[in-house]
């Protein structure tokens, strides 16, 4: 288990992909010897969170949910927010840039070539529409959610405002992107002849493989400790309403 005396770079020879995430928290590399309490105080970085989002990322069995549900609904919705803008604006463009981009010549046929993008663009599309139902319509529910909560105030503008909506619709509704990103790997590794460039296609594959674990990861956070924590208060503040 990672802790505070941990030193930053052990972390990175311990799994390279959380520079992705040490980025979300505007940590960038460099290190020295510094430990991650170091780090964490020079950003301003609650430390707490940090360790819980580390841990759980490195280790999937470690999931301590009661600690990660304790922190406040605003520090789980920025770092979720964040991960989404780095999707969209980083790794989505990132693969789109070999795949779709002037240099995206994995194939000899034209055909193939335009499969794999055909693909992508359904993926990138069904993406953003996840991530903007959840930045746009999940994420503010849950913070006013969260005020009603901890200001004791009345449900009557949430109501208003949403409705009968609750954060069980949305776990109904939350699809599993991930499988469609298992699909698209798949075409590549699986369907596909062998490539014309199989370097690019590497690149591809080695995104596709990182972007999977990460969203995975972020998926465990949203269902197991974003959706539990706002259920919880749900109740509470419907409770109080029908006394
Ligand atoms: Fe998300
Ligand atoms: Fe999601």
């Amino acid at each position: 288990m990672i802790h505070e005396n941990t030193k930053m770079v052990d972390l990175i020879h311990r799994n390279y992909v959380l520079i992705t995430v040490f980025s979300r928290f505007g940590i960038s590399l460099g290190f020295g010897d510094k430990t991650i309490q170091q780090v964490c105080e020079e950003k301003n970085i609650n430390i707490r969170f940090f360790l819980e989002i580390i841990n759980s990322f490195l280790d999937h069995d470690y999931f301590p949910q009661e600690q990660l549900k304790s922190f406040p609904i605003k520090l789980i919705v920025d770092y979720l927010t964040i991960t989404h803008q780095y999707y969209l604006g980083k790794t989505i463009p990132e693969i789109e840039e070999i795949i779709s981009g002037e240099k995206g010549i994995c194939y000899e046929n034209k055909e193939h070539n335009y499969l794999l993008n055909n693909f992508f663009q359904e993926y990138k599309k069904e993406l953003i529409t996840h991530i903007t139902r959840e930045d746009e319509l999940v994420f503010p529910y849950a913070l006013q959610v969260e005020e009603c909560f901890l200001q004791h105030k009345s449900t009557d503008t949430l109501f208003e405002k949403y409705g009968n909506y609750s954060i069980g619709h949305y776990l109904q509704a939350h699809d599993n992107i991930e499988e469609k990103l298992f699909d698209l790997k798949n075409i590549i590794i699986k369907y596909l002849p062998p490539p014309k460039n199989p370097e690019l296609c590497y690149q591809v594959i080695v995104l596709l493989f990182n972007l999977e674990k990460d969203m995975n990861d972020h998926s465990r956070i949203e269902e197991k400790v974003f959706v539990p924590k706002v259920s919880m208060m749900e109740k509470v503040i419907l409770n109080k309403n029908k006394k």
